[in-house]
């Protein structure tokens, strides 16, 4: 598995899809990876594979849910549990901090069950806010330089 990663995105309104692709280009161009982005949508738990690194990329909806398109696919792994302990992953989450009582939970749900089924996470959790920070995707790119270091 050498310099493989997968991003695995949850979004309603695609701000989360447009962090991961520019994370895709910089990694790809500044630090040699092979990268996919991979929207949730249809993805099975089969989808996690030992022949990556993994990243959420999720935003936060309703009250510290996830976002529809990244439902099917949590509920899934949760209730099949597969062994994860080859796993490594980050997390990027997205929010807005007026939800104060549930700011960037749809990533940290990923982190909960990812971590109870084995897995490792790489680095601390990202967090963008979107009512605080600059754009998503810059913060994004910016913070995936400092994570990537840490998979070596
Ligand atoms: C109806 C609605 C509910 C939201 N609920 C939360 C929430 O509970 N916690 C949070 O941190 N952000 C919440 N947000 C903020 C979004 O997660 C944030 O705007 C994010 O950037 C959207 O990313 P996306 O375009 O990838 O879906 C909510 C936004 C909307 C419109």
């Amino acid at each position: 598995m050498s310099k493989q990663l997968k991003i695995l995105v949850g979004t309603v309104t695609g701000n989360a899809e447009l962090v991961a692709e520019e994370m895709q280009y910089t990694l790809q161009d500044d630090f040699g990876w092979q990268v996919q982005v991979l929207s949730m949508d249809g993805l099975d738990a089969e989808a996690l594979a030992p022949d990556a690194i993994y990243l959420v990329c999720s935003s936060t909806y309703g009250v510290g849910d996830l976002p529809d398109n990244a439902q099917d696919f949590f509920d899934e792994v949760a209730a099949k549990k597969p062994d994860l302990s080859w796993l490594r992953y980050g997390i990027y989450s997205l929010g807005d901090s007026v939800y104060s009582g549930s700011f960037c939970l749809g990533g940290e749900h990923f982190d909960t069950l990812f971590s109870g089924l084995g897995a490792t996470r790489i680095g601390e959790i990202g967090r963008h806010d979107a009512s605080e920070d600059d754009l998503a995707e810059d913060c994004g790119a910016a913070w995936v330089r400092g994570w990537i270091e840490l998979t070596g």
